[in-house]
């Protein structure tokens, strides 16, 4: 069984995002003697920029009139949707940057839509695990209640365009402890913490057993 993993932390030391998928990584692991993962790592080793316009230009070009670099794009799109197409299940970990979506996962998004399969739900119904992370708290009530417009639209696509089954899981108040001005917050924080712990091992387990 193939587990896709994409991390789009732009650090290692201390992502919270990347803990929660060990985690679930370590969880699929364990669970069968050949569970493989298979890693792509966007926020280290990001997709070139200028990928993207070259697929989405070479898709309104016939293969033999295509440039190298076209040629390149469009195949790298291939690669990418090939990782997801391959994959048993597919797990994607992604801080809130800036109340937006990482441009890393963006580029990912558009380069795979570029390809031609895409047009044909070819990941309908394969079940993934969004973790998603965010350093402040954004829940109902909140003075930033509406300031994350990175899941909603990374929902849309995965759920609607994409026609994955997709579960959630979501830890805030990742900045407590490193910014002074939330310290008030340090038991929320942790409890929050313990909770996304709990739920991704679950979230692991639910994948596991839909994978089999
Ligand atoms: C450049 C940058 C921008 C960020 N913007 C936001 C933000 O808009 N809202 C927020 O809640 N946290 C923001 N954060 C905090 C991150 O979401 C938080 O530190 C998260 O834990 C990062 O993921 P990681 O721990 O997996 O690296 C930002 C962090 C960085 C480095």
């Amino acid at each position: 069984m193939t587990l896709f993993r994409l991390d789009a932390s732009i650090q290692t030391q201390g992502s919270a995002s990347r803990a929660l998928g060990d985690l679930i990584e370590k969880t699929w692991r364990e669970s069968e003697i050949d569970a493989q993962v298979i890693r792509r790592n966007i926020g280290l080793e990001p997709l070139p920029s200028d990928a993207w316009a070259l697929a989405v230009s070479a898709s309104r070009t016939p293969e033999q009139d295509r440039t190298p670099d076209q040629k390149n794009a469009a195949g790298l799109a291939g690669t990418l949707v090939d990782e997801l197409v391959d994959a048993d299940a597919i797990l994607l970990t992604v801080p809130l940057y800036n109340f937006g979506v990482s441009q890393h996962l963006k580029t990912w998004v558009d380069l795979i839509i570029t390809d031609p399969r895409m047009s044909s739900q070819p990941l309908k119904d394969k079940h993934a695990v969004l973790a998603i992370v965010r350093g402040g708290a954004y829940g109902p009530g909140t003075p930033r209640d509406g300031w994350d417009h990175a899941t909603a639209w990374i929902l849309r696509i995965l759920r609607d365009v994409w026609g994955l089954d997709v579960v959630v899981v979501e830890r805030e108040f990742t900045l407590v402890g490193v910014n002074p001005a939330l310290d008030s917050f340090a038991d929320l924080a942790a409890e929050m913490h313990r909770d996304a712990e709990h739920l991704a091992v679950h979230h692991a387990q639910h994948l596991i057993s839909k994978a089999a």
